[in-house]
């Protein structure tokens, strides 16, 4: 019985505990999903997707962020100790928190917007599926925003293919990001200006996306198959997935745009702060932020979504 053997005593054995070259082949294994994976992640996605509708539902009813919780939880038929991850249901500024964890009891006054991040197991595979409303007291420019990002998400998906670079797609999100940002005037720089000044990482700090499977952030994403490591890079720490795309992979796409006062405070006084409009960045501040994430397999010829269409 080898249940809770410890390094010393398995070396006593003459045995090594969890040997790298194992646990590097074991997660190995797991990259490429097979048939009968995928179909799994399909039907968490479908289940997961039920949930989304309904929680847009209640928050189009004024539901406070529990009701919406508990609404997402009844349509995609799973108990809170089931699922995956603690769900996000971030409503008005709350969607602005990245793993905002709490659920206001009460309905707020005004329904600027609702970022829900939540999934569904489905025989230990894993659905990770945001979407971002606009409420009824939304700006124009939020909408528009949400427009922006969702056509942002869906021109990446559409240019997943074997081979790609994902690291280079993060980079393509950041440029159209800083594109998005000129376009709204919400900078007056071009977007490479926005890109290099840093500017489009304080509005998304988090990576594209990352492995999804049996873990919401699966394993080895950011090594070769031969387990040799391949870091993110210095100027994207946050990227959990560094890997070139091969058929079988299963990921998600996720970019978003936030307004993080912490994150956008210290632009204030440097150069870049010249080149954001506070005003308008003031005025979408209520409305915390967008994300829109999707989980796609990458097939020989392409890729195929996984999560319904909205
Ligand atoms: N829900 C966790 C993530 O999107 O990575
Ligand atoms: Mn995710
Ligand atoms: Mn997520």
């Amino acid at each position: 019985m080898l249940g809770d053997v410890d390094g010393e005593t398995a070396a006593k054995l003459g045995a090594e505990l969890n040997p790298e070259a194992l646990t590097v082949a074991l997660d190995e294994l797991r990259v490429r999903k097979t048939p009968y994976e995928v179909a799994c992640l399909r039907k968490a996605n479908a289940r997961a997707f039920a949930g989304h509708l309904a929680a847009r539902e209640a928050f189009d009813a004024g539901a406070a962020e529990l009701d919406i919780q508990l609404a997402y939880l009844a349509a995609s038929r799973q108990r809170e100790s089931a699922v995956p991850y603690q769900n996000i249901i971030g409503v008005n500024r709350h969607a602005g928190v990245l793993h905002y964890q709490h659920y206001d009891l009460h309905p707020v006054q005004w329904h600027y917007s609702l970022l829900v991040d939540a999934g569904h197991r489905y025989r230990g595979y894993c659905a990770d599926i945001t979407r971002t409303w606009a409420g009824r007291e939304a700006s124009e420019l939020f909408e528009q925003l949400i427009e922006g990002v969702t056509r942002l998400q869906r021109r990446l998906i559409d240019s997943l293919a074997p081979g790609h670079s994902y690291l280079a797609l993060h980079e393509r999100m950041h440029r159209e990001l800083g594109e998005l940002l000129a376009g709204h005037g919400i900078v007056r720089c071009s977007a490479d200006a926005a890109v290099a000044q840093g500017i489009t990482r304080a509005f998304c700090p988090h990576g594209l996306g990352h492995l999804l499977g049996l873990q919401v952030h699966d394993v080895a994403g950011r090594r070769l198959a031969d387990g040799s490591s391949l870091p993110a890079p210095a100027d994207h720490p946050a990227l959990r997935l560094t890997r070139e795309l091969e058929a079988g992979m299963v990921l998600t796409i996720e970019p978003g745009c936030y307004v993080i006062p912490m994150l956008l405070a210290p632009l204030r006084d440097a150069e870049a702060g010249r080149d954001i409009v506070w005003e308008t960045v003031e005025s979408l501040a209520p409305h915390g932020g967008i994300r829109i994430e999707d989980n796609v397999v990458i097939t020989p010829d392409g890729h195929d979504n996984l999560t319904p269409k909205s």
